[in-house]
């Protein structure tokens, strides 16, 4: 499984890429505002991201109507040529992610809560497909469950070019080591959450057990 960074945040990008885990960005309007983020600024700041991190880097189309997210995706992918345009699972976004697989652009189908809107979102064209996971456990469904149907669905199939499923609304190190284990191909994980990954109390002890005899030969 890759890492993606689930952030706008260019201090947490640049400091997540030099750990050489991180496989990508994905960012959202969300993400964007949480950082003080201003419209004129955006396809900039997009452009700072795509320098920082040596894979892709996901940007959001707002427009809801087909013409509006191909417009958009287009000018986003002129960026840089690690982005992808992440476009929403609806009907629009089906027609939008045809258009814009057609010119050669890659699509990140994001807010998936089914499987057939993932099985939908591939025969579009769709690269990336995004199931998230925290939100159904905010409304007390599994979305673990949810995530391995997807996971599950897409390995299925041959779609006729490479799909790659984004475990997306990770939460916690729960939720990454379970999308881990049924095959999630990415998982995009918050800065706070990916810093937490490589802890372990019983890395913790064996290091202070490693110090504290290193201490005895040195004063043999
Ligand atoms: C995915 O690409 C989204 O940016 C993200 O994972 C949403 O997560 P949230 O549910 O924590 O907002």
């Amino acid at each position: 499984m890759k890492f993606f960074l689930d952030t706008a945040d260019l201090a947490e990008v640049e400091e997540a890429a030099s750990w050489g885990v991180v496989a990508g960005v994905t960012t959202n309007p969300t993400l964007y505002a949480r950082i003080g983020g201003k419209l004129a600024d955006f396809e900039t700041h997009i452009g700072r991201i795509c320098k920082l991190v040596d894979g892709p880097v996901s940007a959001e189309a707002v427009g809801e109507m087909r013409a509006d997210i191909i417009e958009e995706g287009k000018r986003l992918s002129a960026i840089a040529p690690n982005v992808v345009v992440k476009v929403p699972t609806t009907i629009e976004g089906l027609a939008a992610t045809k258009a814009l697989a057609a010119d050669g652009i890659d699509t990140n189908l994001t807010l998936c809560f089914s499987v057939p809107q993932a099985i939908m979102a591939a025969r579009a064209g769709a690269r990336y497909i995004s199931p998230f996971v925290g939100r159904f456990d905010d409304i007390s469904e599994d979305g673990l469950a949810q995530l391995a149907d997807v996971v599950l669905a897409i390995t299925n199939y041959d779609f006729g070019h490479k799909v790659e499923v984004i475990a997306a609304s990770i939460r916690s190190a729960h939720h990454v080591t379970q999308s881990a284990l049924m095959g999630a191909d990415i998982a995009t994980v918050p800065y706070s959450v990916l810093k937490n990954l490589i802890k372990h109390p019983l890395t913790d002890r064996g290091l202070e057990s490693f110090a504290a005899d290193w201490e005895k030969v040195v004063n043999a």
